[in-house]
């Protein structure tokens, strides 16, 4: 029998986002900011809410051992495994700047982020949401780490 993996998404505007994501997505933005990309000059930021309603922000750190630099979403999810290991998270947003990639393409988590995404919605008991917001600020909304990530390890 035929198997097949469906996952839809629509590119919507920034000026679709409700006031909570928002803010989430401004917080992603000041992390954003702060990052230290001195190598790629591609600064990546995102933003976790929590169920508790406080949101941890990460972003890359980078190294002149390149390998030893982490990106922004591990930062962020790792301080919330961290200081909030029982805590549920419901939405994570990732923006990012620089010239690595085209403005207008999705901004998408690298494969070991969304390792590490996915591992952190299987030990909760709800699904995460994903917003990434491209340079062009065009929205994509995924309600849940599965979508993009199918036949995951583990
Ligand atoms: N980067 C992230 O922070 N997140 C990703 O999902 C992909 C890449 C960082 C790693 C490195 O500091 C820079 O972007 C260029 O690859």
């Amino acid at each position: 029998m035929d198997k097949e993996f469906k996952f839809t998404y629509k590119n919507l505007p920034l000026e679709s986002l409700d006031d909570n994501d928002m803010l989430l997505f401004e917080k992603a933005v000041s992390g954003m900011d702060n990052a230290y990309a001195p190598y790629s000059n591609f600064k990546v930021g995102a933003s976790v809410k929590l169920e508790n309603g406080e949101i941890v922000v990460g972003n890359n750190q980078e190294n002149i051992a390149y390998p030893s630099g982490l990106c922004a979403e591990r930062v962020a999810l790792f301080y919330v495994g961290a200081n909030y290991p029982n805590e549920t998270i419901e939405t994570i947003c990732i923006v990012a700047k620089g010239d690595l990639i085209p403005v207008d393409s999705v901004l998408a988590p690298c494969g070991s982020c969304r390792q590490v995404m996915i591992e952190s919605e299987k030990r909760q008991s709800k699904p995460i949401r994903v917003i990434l917001v491209n340079q062009n600020k065009t929205v994509v909304v995924i309600e849940t780490v599965k979508h993009f990530l199918p036949f995951i390890f583990g």
